[in-house]
């Protein structure tokens, strides 16, 4: 039975379920590699999904410049918005931002080609007849625009003076707002309509007055994005108002795919909601794990400067038996907002500053070498390195991020090395190659920004939980493919 209702999602574009009588929510993260297969070679897969995480990290940084555009995120969730008529959109799962924003008609994408399968991407959407402008003088006009007060906006959107001192605003909209990525930008105005998620039993699931943005101009984003990130707007937050369980904590769970098409097209979970009691936790893979529950926890850093990241402090890398010191920024966030790990589902792989890259590439090498031979023109052609040629002799080490509050995270083999076949082409000889996955995030000493970002690469094959209550992210290892199977 289980199994039938897992392999109907992947047909089934939207699906939603209601677990233990709604204390948990419960949607299918989709990949999107799984339907953005323009790639001619792994190569040609690897330099792109390198060059968006380089991307998006150096514009986490500095918000100013935009060479290289991107997708801002890999992972698409669906629900159905609007009345009269009620549609279906798509959105990337960002937890790197606070709004839920997505293309309206008439929509114009600059630097957008290549950047979507126009096959699978949905048309821009059409505002419904339901949803009405967001005013001026509402707290989520002012939250959209970073906290503003309302009088200001009310001014700057015409309302005459003796209105705004009686507060009588109301029908003076909300002004367009700008809103930067990390590696893309639009221009939007807010609206509110009917967010409705099907339920695996009717009725559905109606939440009156969702507040969206709806844009009709973007830079290199050709997909909306529900943010997830820390901030009145985000969808947890706006779900929190409706139901406060909901808004409590949220996690998921990545399928490990190495890229496989088969796995990439595998559903995550994204839960919303509690989960403790909900899930069965298999107890024989616990053994000498005392605690109830088994996730790793990491206190969430405060960064007053960029308030909507989930930052978490990273003390060490063990690489093999050694563990490698990082440098200090990684482990707390200054005064001016600088330093400290975002954790992200958008970017694919982490990004770590050179000084703790160069170490753990070095140490990483030094397992590989006895037995594998460097693949250094693999590396060129894919953005990723350390590359090694696989002779089944060479010991890939192991890795553990050791983060704040003592807590250990082993990672996954796969989450940091990716083995693939080179060659092949132009008649090449075949050989089997492996690469590190982490990113040289380079050296920014005096720039801005945090010092590193989690991947979701990284974060394959571990339920991510962020619990907005007691301000912490927690990591558990799981075969997220069967997660399933217990949740629903
Ligand atoms: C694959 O596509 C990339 C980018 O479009 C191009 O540079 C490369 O030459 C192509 N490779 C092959 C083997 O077709
Ligand atoms: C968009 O919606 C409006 C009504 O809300 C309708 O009149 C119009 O035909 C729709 N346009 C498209 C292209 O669907
Ligand atoms: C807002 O517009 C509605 C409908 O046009 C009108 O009835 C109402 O009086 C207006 N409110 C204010 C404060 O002008
Ligand atoms: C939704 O907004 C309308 C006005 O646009 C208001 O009358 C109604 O009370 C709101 N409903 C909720 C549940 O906030
Ligand atoms: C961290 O964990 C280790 C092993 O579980 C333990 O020995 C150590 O005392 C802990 N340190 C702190 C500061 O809690």
């Amino acid at each position: 039975m289980a199994s039938s209702v897992f392999s109907s999602f992947r047909y089934v574009f939207f699906l939603f379920f209601s677990v233990a009588s709604s204390k948990l929510l419960l949607f299918p993260l989709t990949n999107s590699l799984s339907s953005y297969s323009h790639f001619n070679s792994t190569h040609h897969l690897l330099k792109s999904t390198t060059a968006r995480s380089t991307a998006r990290f150096l514009r986490h940084h500095s918000r100013q410049v935009s060479v290289a555009l991107s997708p801002g995120s890999d992972y698409t969730m669906s629900f159905s918005l609007g009345s009269a008529p009620k549609r279906t959109v798509t959105l990337y799962m960002d937890t790197g931002s606070d709004t839920v924003w997505l293309p309206c008609k008439p929509f114009t994408c600059i630097m957008c080609e290549g950047k979507f399968d126009p096959q699978s991407t949905p048309s821009p959407y059409n505002l419904s007849t339901s949803a009405a402008p967001v005013t001026c003088q509402s707290r989520a006009c002012s939250a959209v625009h970073s906290g503003l007060p309302t009088s200001d906006i009310c001014a700057t959107a015409h309302c005459p003076l003796e209105s705004i001192e009686m507060s009588e605003c109301e029908n003076y909209s909300c002004p367009d707002f700008y809103y930067a990525y990390g590696d893309g930008s639009f221009v939007a105005r807010l609206y509110t309509d009917n967010l409705e998620i099907s339920m695996s039993a009717p009725p559905s699931l109606v939440i009156r007055n969702f507040t969206f943005g709806c844009a009709h101009e973007s830079l290199g984003e050709p997909i909306g994005v529900a943010g997830f990130g820390r901030g009145a707007l985000s969808l947890p937050a706006q779900l929190a108002e409706f139901s406060p369980h909901l808004g409590t904590q949220f996690s998921y769970c990545l399928v490990s795919h190495s890229f496989d098409t088969d796995r990439v097209r595998q559903p995550s979970p994204l839960i919303l909601g509690r989960v403790e009691s909900s899930i069965s936790v298999n107890k024989a893979k616990r053994v000498g794990a005392p605690r109830l529950d088994d996730f790793a926890y990491t206190p969430m850093l405060e960064n007053s400067k960029h308030p909507y990241y989930y930052y978490v402090g990273l003390e060490a890398i063990t690489v093999g038996k050694r563990r490698l010191p990082v440098p200090e920024n990684m482990k707390k966030i200054d005064r001016k907002g600088n330093g400290g790990m975002v954790v992200d589902s958008g970017t694919t792989y982490s990004m770590i500053p050179e000084i703790l890259y160069n170490s753990v590439a070095s140490e990483f090498g030094r397992w590989m070498i006895s037995g594998d031979k460097r693949a250094r023109p693999v590396e060129d052609r894919t953005g990723l390195s350390p590359c090694f040629y696989v002779d089944a002799k060479g010991v890939v080490p192991q890795m553990v991020f050791h983060f704040g509050g003592n807590s250990s995270v082993v990672m996954p083999r796969k989450n940091y090395f990716y083995e693939f076949t080179d060659g092949g082409d132009n008649g090449k000889v075949k050989r089997r190659v492996g690469c590190m996955t982490l990113m040289n995030g380079g050296y920014f000493p005096d720039s801005g920004g945090p010092a590193g970002l989690l991947g979701n690469y990284q974060q394959q094959g571990l339920e991510v939980v962020y619990d907005l209550l007691k301000k912490r992210v927690g990591f558990a290892k799981r075969k997220c493919a069967s997660l399933w199977d217990r949740l629903i």
